[in-house]
């Protein structure tokens, strides 16, 4: 286990948890949050004993995305901030990375999931984008692989429009590959990573490499080029108002901006 308790990282058989164990706060990254998730992906990707990682958050959340007051207070500065490490982390980690998401995954809850190989979703799974909504724009490489997932147009729904959308039409575009009960989504996650843990790692490293090969270096670079954009914008008074709004519960009025 680790000692941040927001991120909790267990390992057992071959297979590393990662569960988001901040309900109160509905599961909101905070940047310790991030560091503590990209050192965890550095040490299952560096460690032998473990073959598959699964990040998982709770039944009725999985995750609200970054903490707006987090973000407010420090912004990440630069490439080496820990939510750009653990963006990378993600995006490059060689060994089999399962999620398991129920409830609402908003921002990064919804672009982290285009990293994985598998998804399992609760009927409860509500993703969204709304980065736009936010003064920002997308991060993780989703202005890259959102497109090429759902097609342009549904991502335009997606990302310009910042409109949710249910299990069952992630299932559709393929973001998720299978719909459970909540209750039953970790324990097919876990079922699934002992399968993947009984193969051989070098298949699945070698496998997963191969499948990825063709993207991999313009997902890096769509990735570095959404930070910079990102981090100049989250400075910007388009985010100011509609971060404010959040805090002060109101809508934000971009009338003026
Ligand atoms: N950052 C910081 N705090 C957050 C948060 C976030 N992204 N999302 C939720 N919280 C906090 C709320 O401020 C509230 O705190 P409080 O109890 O101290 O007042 C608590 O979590 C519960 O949130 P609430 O909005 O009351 O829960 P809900 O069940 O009605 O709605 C969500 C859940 C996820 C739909 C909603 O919280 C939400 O939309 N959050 C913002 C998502 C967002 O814009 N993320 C940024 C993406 S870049």
């Amino acid at each position: 286990m680790s000692d941040n308790t927001d991120i909790l990282v267990h390992t057992e058989a071959g297979v590393t948890t990662l569960t988001i164990n901040r309900v109160d706060k509905k599961n909101s990254f905070t940047a310790v949050m991030y560091g503590a998730m990209a050192d965890a992906l550095a040490a299952a990707e560096q460690d032998p004993a473990v073959r598959v990682l699964i990040i998982q958050g709770h039944e009725a959340i999985f995750s609200a995305g970054n903490d707006i007051g987090d973000f407010l207070n420090s912004p990440p500065a630069g490439q080496d901030a820990p939510v750009f490490r653990f963006l990378r982390g993600i995006a490059s980690f060689p060994k089999p990375l399962i999620a398991a998401v129920c409830g609402p995954a908003v921002g990064v809850g919804t672009t982290l999931l285009f990293h994985c190989d598998l998804v399992y979703a609760g009927d409860n799974a509500a993703f969204s984008m709304p980065f736009v909504n936010l003064g920002l724009c997308p991060e993780a490489a989703s202005s890259l692989l959102v497109p090429q997932m759902m097609g342009y147009h549904r991502a335009a729904e997606a990302l310009l429009l910042g409109e949710p959308f249910m299990a069952e039409a992630a299932l559709e575009v393929g973001l998720v590959n299978r719909v459970v009960a909540p209750a039953e989504a970790t324990t097919l996650a876990l079922a699934t990573a002992r399968k993947l843990a009984a193969k051989p790692l070098s298949s699945l490293v070698e496998t997963k490499r191969l499948m990825k090969k063709g993207s991999a270096q313009q997902v890096e670079r769509q990735m570095m080029e959404e930070a910079e954009s990102f981090g100049r914008m989250l400075r910007e008074p388009a985010a100011k108002e509609a971060f404010g709004a959040f805090m002060e519960r109101r809508k934000p009025d971009f009338s003026k901006i």
